[in-house]
């Protein structure tokens, strides 16, 4: 994999690859610009070196048809307000007006393109589509991190046809921290896995076996968990058709000397409400008709315990409903120990961001990846289309090697 900053990019046509898929309300604002910030420097580097950049994204999910709240529009203005230049953006991600506009670019400009995903191409990694978007540049850079787990035009065709294919900043920096965490960590590695479903989880916490030396298990998941050593959980949300997969998976964290956590105790609700009866109690006293919302207090101080003598800590998905005010402690908690902790901290994952982002934390965590399905998609071991299309992720030392 070459980097944007091994190439020379003065007077090139520079099709950057981002993944501005960022959440906006009804009137169409954004209401998290991260991902948008986490390419400027990428952009940036690109407007320096005097290149004719061109910003290509999706957003959503259109299934191949142009549909106007999808438009690119806001990430553009929003992009010119961060960039302090003016963004212009393109009627198309393709087609003839669109290669008049890319050709005209001066050295410095900087164009966006309307979303990708209105062609059923992109997601399809048509071969026809992919070669006309590599025809707007003479070299593309791939700065998607989030998106690197789909094997899309924009993503993977596009690197056949176009002339150069490099990595960005972001990714970059994504696929190192991974290498840091994963695949080289400090000792002890936890990982924190919570979330709703086990369903998406399981894959990554069999994976993580292979890696980690604890894991960590809070959320909606935790109670499949919970019935799968032989506790009631009650009206709690829980996956039956994965307790004996779960139970499995226990037994291998055992015989492979890996430490797996599940809670102790929790907070329970009459009902799915934020105004609902709630009460704390141990797993073992789960009342039948009650549902499970959050990890307990004994349970945070367990995990924190539990995480204290960790040198790297991996974290991916809330400890409870915890954008209900009654149910967020056990996830609030969860920030703090992680904020708190001497170890690299690494986090993934939409929800386990936004509750960082919440408590004020994101500057005590060592790295927070612009990913969601991307970073479950490497915890789970997979090799991701983008890295693969890139000609695979090479840490530092070992390309210094390479070049010598
Ligand atoms: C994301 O938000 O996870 C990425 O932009 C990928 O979006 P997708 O799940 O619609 O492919």
């Amino acid at each position: 994999m070459q980097y944007i900053n091994d190439v020379e990019l003065r007077d090139k046509r520079v099709f950057i690859r981002v993944d501005f898929n960022v959440p906006l309300d009804q009137d169409l604002n954004i209401t998290d610009d991260n991902r948008i910030r986490a390419a400027l420097p990428t952009i940036n580097y690109a407007l320096d070196e005097r290149a004719k950049v061109i910003v290509a994204s999706h957003m959503g999910r259109p299934k191949g048809k142009v549909t106007p709240k999808l438009s690119m529009a806001p990430v553009a203005r929003r992009l010119s307000r961060l960039l302090q230049k003016d963004v212009k953006l393109a009627p198309d991600c393709v087609g003839p007006e669109v290669a008049k506009l890319a050709r005209s670019l001066k050295p410095g400009e900087v164009m966006m393109l309307e979303n990708l995903r209105f062609h059923p191409g992109e997601t399809l990694n048509d071969e026809e589509f992919s070669k006309e978007l590599a025809s707007l540049c003479d070299i593309y850079v791939d700065d998607a991190f989030a998106v690197a787990h789909r094997e899309n035009a924009s993503v993977d065709g596009i690197t056949k046809f176009a002339p150069m294919s490099v990595a960005g900043f972001t990714m970059k920096k994504e696929l190192e921290y991974f290498r840091r965490s994963m695949v080289d960590p400090a000792r002890p590695l936890a990982a924190v896995v919570g979330g709703a479903k086990a369903m998406t989880k399981l894959p990554a916490l069999e994976n993580l076996l292979e890696h980690a030396d604890k894991i960590v298990i809070g959320g909606a998941m935790a109670n499949t968990f919970l019935m799968s050593v032989g506790y009631e959980v009650g009206k709690s949300l829980y996956e039956e058709e994965l307790v004996a997969t779960a139970n499995v998976l226990l037994r291998n964290a055992k015989r492979k000397g890996v430490k797996v956590y599940i809670p102790v105790d929790c907070v329970v609700a009459d009902r799915f409400d934020p105004k609902a009866e709630t009460k704390l109690v141990t797993v073992q006293d789960v009342p039948k008709d009650w549902m499970i919302m959050d990890i307990g207090p004994a349970t945070s101080l367990l995990y924190r315990e539990a995480l204290s003598d960790c040198k790297t800590i991996v974290w991916n998905g809330p400890m409870g409903a915890f954008e209900m005010d009654a149910f967020s402690r056990g996830t609030y908690n969860m920030v703090s120990t992680i904020a708190q902790s001497y170890a690299l901290t690494i986090i993934g994952g939409g929800d386990t961001d936004v509750a960082v982002s919440n408590a004020g934390e994101t500057q005590n965590v060592s790295y927070i990846s612009t990913g969601g399905g991307a970073f479950l998609a490497l915890l789970t071991g997979e090799e991701l289309p983008a890295v693969k299309a890139l000609g695979g992720y090479q840490p530092p030392e070992k390309r210094a090697v390479n070049n010598e």
